[in-house]
């Protein structure tokens, strides 16, 4: 049987109650973070890669979007937010569709692109749970932001940018890289927030292993370990 819970977001343009199905991520803080940085004009098109359940495309319809289009590699994510969108009255605006990166939407450019795919080490996807496929952004979990970088600005509209967000919990250097190859100087922190990572994960092996060979970056605080969230604003030159 499908197990749903509700989630209720009190971030940008809610509140609101959402399902989210098994298999399928549920909002974080980086989503809540993401959500209250993202400035939408009415009458905008987004486009929400790695929606999930959805909660950023409704956000940026209760913020004025005309249409938003989501998008992810998981059927049961694309389901969910499908459903969540007949809930809230909102699949006149939104519309979701499944497969990898921005392959369903080759027809998009947006006045606003969400680039929130999984982007945490393997590792650390299944050592902490928060990815109910067990699966993150790849060995270091900038594998996939990467290669999303890689297409990113080809849906971006005139004027139009979009938000990414990284952390020193991946190898945050190589997203910098690839993203600076792309929108150059137009990259503008939004928002930064640190996050205590549990114990039980900083000590698990493998984790040491990426933060010993410096591919995450932890600051310690007392007997607390943060990683630190950053939200760019990009805009192509
Ligand atoms: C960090 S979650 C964010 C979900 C949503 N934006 C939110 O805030 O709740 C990342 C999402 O990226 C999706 N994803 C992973 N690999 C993908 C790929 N190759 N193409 C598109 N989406 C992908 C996952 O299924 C997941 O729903």
């Amino acid at each position: 049987m499908n197990e749903s819970r509700s989630y209720k977001w009190t971030g940008a343009g809610g509140p609101f109650t959402l399902a989210v199905d098994e298999g399928v991520f549920t909002p974080s803080s980086t989503s809540r973070v993401l959500g209250d940085a993202m400035q939408v004009r009415e009458g905008d098109t987004v486009l929400d890669a790695g929606c999930g359940c959805g909660v950023l495309s409704f956000a940026a319809a209760r913020l004025g979007a005309a249409r938003v289009i989501g998008c992810d590699v998981s059927p049961a994510a694309v389901e969910c937010a499908t459903k969540n969108a007949r809930e809230l009255g909102l699949s006149d605006i939104t519309e979701f569709r499944c497969g990898s990166l921005f392959e369903p939407v080759q027809d998009i450019r947006a006045d606003i692109v969400i680039a929130d795919v999984s982007g945490i080490p393997d590792v650390i996807a299944k050592t902490t749970g928060w990815f109910p496929d067990g699966h993150g952004g790849g060995p270091t979990g900038a594998e996939l932001p990467v290669a999303m970088l890689d297409g990113l600005a080809d849906h971006i509209a005139p004027g139009g940018h979009a938000y990414l967000p990284t952390g020193s919990i991946q190898d945050e250097s190589r997203v910098l890289q690839a993203a600076r190859q792309v929108f150059g100087d137009g990259m503008q922190a939004v928002a930064t927030r640190d996050f205590p990572l549990p114990e039980t994960i900083t000590r698990a092996r493998d984790v040491a292993r990426l933060l010993s060979d410096g591919v995450i970056r932890l600051t310690r605080r007392g007997s607390r370990f943060f990683w630190r969230l950053t939200i760019w604003r990009c805009s192509p030159s």
